[in-house]
């Protein structure tokens, strides 16, 4: 029987290995399906796998369930989708691959609903499907909300449903890709342990979707002590897909961008409702409206547009809360109880209860630890304000960011450039690599919706892939033994040096996995503009915080695992290490500051159009450590229009 330190090893292939069991992962496995079935049809048999993390029903940022669908056209044109993301995340997108999720985005919906998904609709509507017509009760021009705590086992039933649980494995966690020996351009395996038992796995494909969400905890996180593994995205997201396709070669994209997400205090509540919805203002410690007062300030940083308090982007809006409590006029706070009592003002007794309920279960939906706080602290929304905070960063390509990999887009749009397509679409620069959701990068604000519409797009094409390479046999570049051998290092480092000291967490020869943690964290904090810098940094904080990194780098290897739970940690933190490489790499390399309210270049804080419209693409070699980074030209493919006054189409965002 297999025992810590020798893993019983488990080989397969299959024709394509779906990697993450997330929305983009669920919406591939729907999606592949139905192409699978079709190929069988006519004769052709495509072996489809799998793995997640952790069990599906749960996995992913979907986790808690949510209360709004964040992307959802109904009456709206996908095109001005796209003049809305480009405008929010400061006129650098990729607007084919945008507009693509745009147009392909509603039909999820319609099929959340038909599987079960409640979907708010308008008085008179209820009970209305979205398809047959049913008018959704919007927070936001894109925004509509739902009944979402058992959203993600809803979507995973289905995609569960659509592949057989014969071909789902649960609690594996993938550690790295492997090229294929005849192409190392090529992708041809993937290598990961069960969390569970001890075993290793091992597959060959000839194609993939690595889709295992964004990155948490790179940076050192405002909570402490046992509130530690509270954030906001999830914590279990540690930045795989970005280190596992850098480390194959893939080339990156806009991981200068990061998402800082202005959030109710301490418990990360998100606030899109509070906003949108219930239509609750924010003040500073004063009681005044700090947008409105510091709207000159965005004059003074060129950002014209918003001088007549326009309505702003997202990191803009982080910018104005920033600059106040900078200046010491904070706490800031969003007034929950002046937005309730104006809804409540016309409304009966029964009417207020069922209104107080859904500012509870907006969060008890989807970050139930924020009620945990209100609880804690006595606060009921519908008396008394709430503190609102700037939290840590995170990196993400479906969210309010853009970090993620550079793939290939749709080839039917026109105007599109040749370098903007060069093969299947949402294919990385390693053939037979795919990814979606918060994989894809230079094109955000998918949210859920959006990441499981993009994983269908991805899935269609792996199975084209598939069926234009039947006859390829993927041959590993590695042997087994070896990525065996790198696996359990952490083990083996743990097993040979044990004894060596008496208190098992101290010892010369090894480091574990949350002192390594607890390092990158505090590099990333002080030096690539955390919070204890109040997001800011400059060249020569880069080039410290890189000499340190390229320190952890070694130590990485000294990672130990005293368990199969400390196996996993070990890998989550080399992941993050890799991902905080490429953040720190591209914030290095942009010489402006695109994002403030996200991150400030204090040695360069304009907006310069001039030299930086443009992607940043990044690529690394595993073997000498080096990274690459080249400037790639940004296309404008969707004109602005009377809605995007001049400097509009560069900042701003129609909610
Ligand atoms: P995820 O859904 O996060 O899936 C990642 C998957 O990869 C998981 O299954 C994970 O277990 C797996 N995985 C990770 N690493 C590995 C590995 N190494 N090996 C194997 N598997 C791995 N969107 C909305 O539309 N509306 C909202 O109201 C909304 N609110 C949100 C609130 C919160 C608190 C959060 C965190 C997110 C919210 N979002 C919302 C955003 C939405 O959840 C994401 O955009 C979406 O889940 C991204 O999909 P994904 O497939 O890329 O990643
Ligand atoms: S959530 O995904 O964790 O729920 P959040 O609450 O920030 O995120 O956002 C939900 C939606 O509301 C997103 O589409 C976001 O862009 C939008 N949103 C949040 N706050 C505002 C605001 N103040 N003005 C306009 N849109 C907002």
């Amino acid at each position: 029987m297999a025992e810590f330190g020798q893993p019983a090893i488990f080989e397969e292939e299959v024709d394509t290995l779906l990697i993450g069991g997330g929305m983009a992962c669920c919406g591939a496995a729907f999606e592949v399906s139905r192409w699978v079935e079709k190929a069988r049809a006519e004769g052709k048999d495509i072996k489809v796998k799998l793995v997640d993390k952790a069990a599906m029903s749960r996995s992913g940022a979907v986790a808690q369930g949510l209360s709004a669908i964040n992307t959802y056209m109904g009456e709206n044109d996908p095109a001005d989708y796209v003049r809305y993301v480009r405008g929010d995340l400061m006129g650098i997108v990729r607007e084919d691959l945008v507009y693509d999720v745009g147009r392909h985005v509603d039909d999820s919906v319609h099929n959340f609903e038909k599987w079960g998904l409640p979907i708010w609709k308008q008085s008179g509507d209820e009970g209305k499907r979205l398809v047959d017509g049913g008018k959704p009760v919007r927070s936001g021009r894109w925004q509509i909300m739902i009944n979402g705590e058992s959203y993600k086992w809803i979507v995973a039933e289905a995609a569960k449903k659509a592949l057989g649980m014969e071909n789902i494995e649960e609690h594996v966690f993938i550690v790295r890709l492997i090229t294929d020996k005849n192409d190392p351009n090529r992708i041809a395996g993937a290598a990961g342990f069960s969390v569970r038992e001890h075993r290793i796995y091992i597959y060959r494909f000839k194609c993939c979707l690595l889709a295992c969400g964004g990155a948490v905890n790179v940076f050192r996180p405002r909570s402490v002590g046992e509130g530690l593994g509270r954030a906001w995205y999830p914590v279990w997201n540690a930045g795989s897909t970005y280190s596992m396709a850098a480390e194959c070669g893939a080339e990156l994209t806009m991981m200068e961008n990061r998402f800082v997400p202005a959030r109710f205090k301490d418990g990360y509540g998100p606030v899109g409702a509070w906003f949108l919805l219930f239509k609750a203002k924010s003040m500073n410690a004063f009681g005044e409206d700090y947008q409105a007062r510091n709207a000159g300030d965005l004059k003074t940083y060129g950002y014209d547009a918003y001088a007549n308090g326009r309505k702003m982007g997202t990191c803009l809006r982080n910018h104005l809360m920033m600059k106040e409590m900078k200046e010491g006029r904070g706490p800031i706070f969003i007034d929950t109880q002046t937005a309730m009592a104006k809804l409540a003002a016309n409304m009966t007794p029964e009417e207020i209860k069922h209104l107080e309920a859904e500012a509870w279960e907006d969060f008890l939906d989807m970050t139930i630890a924020q009620c945990g706080v209100w609880a804690g602290e006595n606060i009921e929304p519908d008396k008394e304000m709430s503190e609102l905070m700037p939290t840590e960063p995170y990196l993400l390509g479906s969210h309010a960011g853009c970090a993620g990999l550079w793939v290939s887009g749709p080839e039917d749009l026109p105007g599109v450039p040749d370098y903007y397509h060069w093969g299947y679409n949402r294919m990385a620069t390693v053939s037979g690599l795919f990814t979606a959701g918060d994989g894809v990068g230079a094109s955000g604000h998918k949210f859920s919706s959006g990441s499981h519409a993009e994983g269908r797009i991805a899935g269609k094409a792996m199975v084209q892939y598939v069926l234009d390479n039947m006859d390829h046999k993927p041959e590993l570049g590695r042997s087994v033994d070896d990525v065996v051998e790198e696996l359990y290092r952490p083990v083996r480092n743990f097993l040979e040096h044990k004894d060596y000291t008496t208190a098992i967490d101290v010892n010369p020869h090894y480091i574990t996995p949350k002192m390594f943690q607890l390092r990158l964290q505090k590099v990333m904090d002080e030096y690539v503009a955390g919070v204890s810098t109040m997001y800011q940094t400059n060249k020569r904080m880069l080039e410290l915080a890189e000499r340190k990194l390229e320190m952890l780098r070694e130590d990485s290897l000294k990672m130990r695992a005293k368990d199969l739970h400390e196996l996993l940690r070990a890998w989550e933190n080399y992941h993050r290490l890799i991902t905080a490489f490429a953040h720190m790499k591209h914030i290095k390399f942009r010489e402006e500051t695109r994002y403030p309210g996200y991150y400030y270049r204090s040695d360069f804080l304009d907006i310069d159009d001039d030299n930086w419209k443009c992607f940043v693409n990044s690529k690394f070699d595993r073997e000498t450590g080096e990274w690459t980074l080249r400037k790639v030209a940004y296309a404008q493919l969707i004109k602005p229009d009377e809605s995007e006054p001049e400097g509009m189409s560069r900042l701003g965002s129609d909610c």
